[in-house]
């Protein structure tokens, strides 16, 4: 039996601007064991990184709201976390290394600097000595000499950076770790060594991790499973096979998702994008909030009312094609 990690139940966040109230999360229910990862998908405004946010309570303090929900970590109610349990619970617990790696890192300190300061910070007990001998062991986990750990951050370059990230995210050896599109600043090439330097970290470390997304193939080269986040809703989720096998159900957003990217081994001669754009979160549609988009849309069904979420053996679809 896997064991639980993270639990989400029934997960809304808006955000208050003004008169508006952006409805990025909407009632989303999540589940991590440990030394899982699960990717989560979906185009830009889903409410990948809102979701992110709120688990790590980072949502912005007077306009970010969770008016429903639960969050669940190894049995502590995250919601209920005081600032001091807080503390302890990011960086130790839970880490996030964030979507632009350029502006996360401090420019005026020298980067061993920074993963030691993370380091003193959850290990008050150590010793300088100590300190200096896990910020040698992180930069060489992540193949930067250690000898470069006095340089400052524009001294890197872009790849070098995402790993000095994830050095800091790592350096607690934290159960859960979230990568919010941790890949997409960087090109091509150093993509595939990040990626293929975390899928190693991963299996070393055994931590589970949350792998924020819009690109398909980082799903398939590292994820056990995935979750399709669109409107912020999961409207389909299941292991990584459930997701990739055409064979098999899969929602109407799921199915258009995969028709607009190019793969490598079929001859496509157009590809086919989902028509239309994600609603404006701050004024959703009625009934699915894919209707508008949906080729199978129909008119008696998907107009009015919340969708059921249909399983089979664990995969999950959230549409009323498949009651
Ligand atoms: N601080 C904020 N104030 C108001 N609205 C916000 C704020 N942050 C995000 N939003 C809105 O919430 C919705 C979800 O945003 P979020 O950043 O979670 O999406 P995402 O899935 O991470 O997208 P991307 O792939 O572009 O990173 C969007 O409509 C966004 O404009
Ligand atoms: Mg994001």
């Amino acid at each position: 039996m896997s064991e639980k990690l993270l639990e989400i139940e029934n997960l809304h966040v808006h955000y208050v601007v003004g008169k508006d109230v952006v409805k990025a999360v909407n009632g989303i229910n999540l589940k991590v064991d440990k030394g899982e990862t699960l990717g989560l998908v979906g185009e830009t405004g889903a409410g990948k990184t809102t979701t992110a946010l709120a688990l790590l309570r980072l949502l912005p303090t007077y306009t970010g709201k969770i008016p429903e929900g639960s969050i669940q970590f190894e049995d502590v109610d995250v919601l209920k976390m005081n600032k001091k349990a807080l503390r302890a619970f990011r960086g130790g617990s839970v880490s996030m290394i964030f979507q632009d790696p350029m502006t996360s890192l401090n420019p005026v300190m020298m980067v061993g600097k920074q993963i030691g300061e993370v380091v003193k910070l959850h290990n008050k007990e150590m010793t300088k000595e100590d300190v200096e001998q896990r910020v040698d062991e992180m930069l060489e986990l992540v193949g930067i000499p250690k000898q470069r750990k006095n340089e400052y951050p524009h001294q890197f370059s872009g790849g070098m950076k995402q790993r000095v990230m994830i050095a800091i995210a790592i350096a607690c050896q934290p159960a859960l770790l979230i990568a919010d599109e941790p890949t997409t600043a960087l090109d091509v090439t150093i993509q595939a060594q990040v990626l293929n330097m975390m899928r190693n970290l991963k299996s070393r470390l055994n931590s589970a991790m949350i792998m924020i997304t819009h690109d398909m193939g980082v799903v398939a080269s590292i994820c056990d499973k995935v979750a399709i986040m669109y409107a912020g809703e999961i409207v389909e989720y299941g292991t990584l096979r459930d997701i990739f096998d055409s064979s098999l159900d899969h929602h109407p957003y799921t199915i258009g998702l995969f028709n607009s990217i190019p793969l490598l081994n079929e001859r496509t001669d157009r590809l086919q994008p989902i028509d239309g754009l994600m609603p404006d979160p701050s004024n959703l549609p009625s009934g699915c909030k894919f209707h508008p988009r949906c080729k199978s849309c129909m008119e008696d069904k998907c107009l009015e009312g919340n969708v059921p979420v249909f399983e089979k053996d664990g995969h999950q679809i959230k549409c009323v094609l498949f009651q």
